[in-house]
């Protein structure tokens, strides 16, 4: 068996954090440029790898998105509610990986 260990990917200070605007929020860590996306609702605060789990493409805002809950993936156009991290076109398929450790006074995003 081995150990599963974790590193910080993301870190954002509280001012950061308070400026997160409610819903989806897309975050570049300053490190080594790769993107997040935030989603907050309520002081609540989800947050994924901006990286889709079908084959790797990058997830855009969702222009057909009308309630500021989904994004959608470059290559095949694929759909993920960041609210549930489920993706939802095609329905019923796979769970996006959640990233963990959020707080909404201060972000440190840990990856596995
Ligand atoms: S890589 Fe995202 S839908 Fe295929």
């Amino acid at each position: 068996m081995t150990a599963q260990s974790s590193k910080t990917v993301l870190s954002l200070d509280s001012e950061a954090v308070l400026s997160l605007k409610d819903g989806i929020n897309f975050k570049n860590s300053p490190d080594d440029a790769k993107c997040y996306i935030i989603y907050k609702e309520n002081g609540e605060l989800k947050a994924c790898k901006n990286q889709c789990k079908h084959q790797g493409g990058l997830f855009i805002k969702d222009i057909e998105d009308l309630d500021g809950r989904t994004v959608r993936c470059t290559k095949h156009f694929w759909k993920l509610n960041v609210s549930t991290m489920q993706y939802v076109n095609p329905p019923d398929s796979i769970t996006q990986d959640e990233l963990g450790k959020l707080s909404c006074h201060f972000l440190n995003l840990k990856g596995y």
